[in-house]
């Protein structure tokens, strides 16, 4: 086979196509070649943690959004990997919400049994790609940081797997530029220790919201008040915890809301979420996609409806996260493969709407849940992705939720039953407000 296949990112879903790839080389079929760009010099993504923030060593933008303690906001047993468990990779079975370092000894250990760190290109950002109608091929112009030379390739297919919780999405507020205090997005939130004994507004009423918070709480922050644009979270928080309404000015260190709550603080954090941006793509390739499960202009959610050569993996808004990028990238892997028909593009684009009126009908979170589950059933079922049980995963997200409104700073204390092995969780030695070690030496104890 002479195809060319170029991946950009090797985060889950950039390792999710190597392992599809590799994993039908070994059943027998011939592979194309693949090459996978990465800018960060490790694999892992979004999970190979960074201290640094802003530009990196070379000037490129820090891709790093995670910080340190945090870990799992979901159950790890909705986003188990079919074929490599995590009893496999540990030797037993773990406690349900595992910190950042456990999850990224994970994720390595699955492709570093498959053997495919070699495809990768590291600290090399893709700088560049176009199509051409005449030869149906794609130009990848990519940037090898450590010679500091540009080079240009071409290929019949990519597959874009850069996430979309890097480019931080970030709002002003009247008097921000006067504020005593300091002010960052949660993309530069790194230690909550810097925090301990300050009042600290955040913005934003989601996971980042929710977790930054949580973290600052948790390593003895004096306050935490949060603003909210939409809706309030409306957990029932901790005493020195309060939810506000919008952000309308800020004097000196003075924050007023809009209902008239006067508050001082010592540091303001932008939780307001993260742009798809992806300045390598010529327009035409371009994706452009609010954070949603029904992504617009994506077939299937993976492959684009404007030129059936290219895939994105990922970027829905995500409750099931690694098996998902896994459905996703064995279903690329087979359209690349000739195994599956893309059809003509007015029926990928009725599909599109289809699952955006799906979307638009969930009633709630709970309808979500299952909606994202259907569709990766939908997903493995035309692949040979070993097939789980997704109703148990559901199960887990649903038993989560409501673990985390009986009790928002003891639900990763809970634990849960792998759908891919059938054994029960331990419960973690400590309870995650006394869990200060984040270490994977700490978390492995029992
Ligand atoms: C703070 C935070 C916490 C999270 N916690 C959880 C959690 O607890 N559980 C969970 O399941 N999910 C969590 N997520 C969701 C997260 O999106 C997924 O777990 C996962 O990391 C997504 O994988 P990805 O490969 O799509 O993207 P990423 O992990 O973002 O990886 C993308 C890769 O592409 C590379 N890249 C980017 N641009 C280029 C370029 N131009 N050229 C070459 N390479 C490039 C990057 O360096 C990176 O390695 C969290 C996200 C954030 C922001
Ligand atoms: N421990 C963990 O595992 C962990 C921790 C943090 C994050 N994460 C992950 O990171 C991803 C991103 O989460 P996220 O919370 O950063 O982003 P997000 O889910 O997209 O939420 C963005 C938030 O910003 C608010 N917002 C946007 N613009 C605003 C504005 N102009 N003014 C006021 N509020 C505004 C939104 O409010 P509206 O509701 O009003 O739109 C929403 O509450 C998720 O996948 C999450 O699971 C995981």
């Amino acid at each position: 086979m002479t195809k060319r296949v170029a991946v950009i990112g090797a985060g889950p879903s950039g390792l999710a196509q190597l392992r599809a790839f590799q994993s039908a080389r070994n059943n027998g079929a011939e592979i194309p070649e693949i090459v996978c760009y990465e800018k960060q010099a490790d694999w892992g993504g979004l999970w190979n943690y960074s201290w640094r923030t802003g530009l990196d060593e070379y000037g490129e933008p820090v891709h790093g959004s995670m910080y340190r303690y945090l870990w799992s906001n979901g159950p790890k047993e909705g986003l188990e990997f079919a074929d490599y468990s995590f009893e496999e990779h540990f030797g037993k079975q773990i406690a349900s919400y595992p910190p950042r370092a456990v999850l990224f000894d994970y994720i390595k250990g699955r492709v570093e049994k498959a053997g495919v760190r070699d495809w990768i290109r590291f600290r090399t950002p893709v700088r560049n790609v176009s199509y051409d109608d005449a030869s149906g091929k794609f130009s990848v112009t990519a940037h090898d940081l450590i010679n500091d030379k540009k080079s240009t390739e071409e290929f019949d297919n990519v597959v874009v797997a850069t996430g979309h919780f890097s480019t931080p999405n970030v709002p002003t507020f009247d008097g921000l530029d006067r504020f005593n205090g300091r002010v960052l997005h949660a993309h530069d939130f790194r230690d909550a220790v810097e925090f301990k004994g300050k009042d600290i507004l955040i913005i934003g009423t989601s996971y980042s919201a929710e977790d930054i918070g949580s973290q600052c709480w948790k390593y003895g922050c004096k306050s935490v008040t949060v603003s909210h644009r939409t809706a309030a979270m409306g957990y029932d928080w901790p005493d020195n915890w309060q939810e506000v309404p919008l952000l309308q000015k800020v004097e000196g260190n003075t924050c007023t809301f809009k209902d008239g709550t006067i508050k001082d603080v010592d540091a303001i954090i932008l939780c307001t979420g993260y742009q798809h941006h992806f300045p390598f793509m010529t327009d035409d390739l371009l994706l452009k996609t609010a954070n949603r499960l029904a992504t617009a202009d994506l077939y299937k959610g993976v492959a684009f409806v404007n030129n059936p050569g290219l895939f994105y993996l990922g970027m829905q808004d995500q409750w099931y996260t690694f098996n998902m990028f896994d459905a996703q990238a064995w279903w690329a892997r087979d359209v690349m493969m000739g195994r599956i028909e893309l059809p003509d593009k007015a029926a990928m684009i009725a599909d599109v709407k289809d699952r955006e009126d799906r979307e638009d009908s969930n009633e709630d979170d709970y309808a979500c849940i299952r909606y994202q589950g259907d569709y990766v059933k939908e997903l493995i079922a035309e692949t040979d992705y070993p097939s789980f049980d997704v109703d148990g995963a559901n199960e887990a997200f649903f038993q989560w939720k409501k673990h985390k409104k009986k009790n928002i700073m003891t639900f990763r204390d809970n634990c849960y039953k792998s759908v891919i092995t059938g054994s029960m969780a331990p419960v973690h030695h400590t309870p995650w407000k006394d869990a200060m070690d984040d270490t994977i030496e700490s978390y492995l104890k029992n």
